[in-house]
């Protein structure tokens, strides 16, 4: 998988899946513009990204989106560990509807954990879930090969 950095070379196929996996919720060309420059992106082009915000230590994702085709085959997991691993200093931040049940998954799924609950914040009704991810402890990923 070909992860790389977004610049506004791939402003057009991140509007085509954000149109396909947002519909009348989609971020619109004038609204994704006018944002490029607080915005930082890691995608696979065609495929996927995610969008989110650096404030000093802090990380606040506000997007991510994989083609619809493409879903179910760990992608998100894999571009979402790929980001958390390259700020593994960092603290994130995100918030997610309580209906949005693949997302919940996905962001439990690489360790976040919920800290509040915003009731009714929705037009749909739905809560508006706060999750947050604690920098990385440095032996998260390690292992120690105990020879025999
Ligand atoms: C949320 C989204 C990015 C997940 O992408 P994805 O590539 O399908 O997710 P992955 O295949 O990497 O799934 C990783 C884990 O998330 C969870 N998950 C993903 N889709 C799920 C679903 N439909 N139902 C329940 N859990 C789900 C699972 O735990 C999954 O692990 P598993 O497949 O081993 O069970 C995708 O569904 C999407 O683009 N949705 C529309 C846009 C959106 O709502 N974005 C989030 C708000 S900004």
């Amino acid at each position: 998988m070909d992860i790389k950095i977004l610049n506004k070379t791939d402003l057009e196929w991140v509007l085509f899946i954000e149109d396909l996996c947002f519909g009348s919720r989609a971020w619109s060309r004038e609204m994704l513009i006018s944002h490029l420059g607080e915005f930082l992106g890691v995608g696979i082009k065609d495929l996927g990204y995610v969008l989110y915000k650096l404030a000093g230590d802090e990380i606040e994702i506000y997007r991510i989106a994989i083609h619809p085709i493409h879903q179910r085959q760990s992608k998100a997991k894999r571009l979402l560990e790929f980001l958390l691993n390259r700020e593994r200093d960092k603290t994130f931040f995100l918030e997610v509807s309580s209906h949005n049940e693949s997302a919940i998954g996905l962001y439990e799924a690489c360790g976040f954990q919920k800290i509040h609950v915003r009731k009714h914040y929705y037009e749909d009704g739905s809560d508006a879930l706060i999750y947050k991810k604690p920098p990385m402890d440095v032996l998260e990923n390690f292992s120690f090969d105990i020879p025999s």
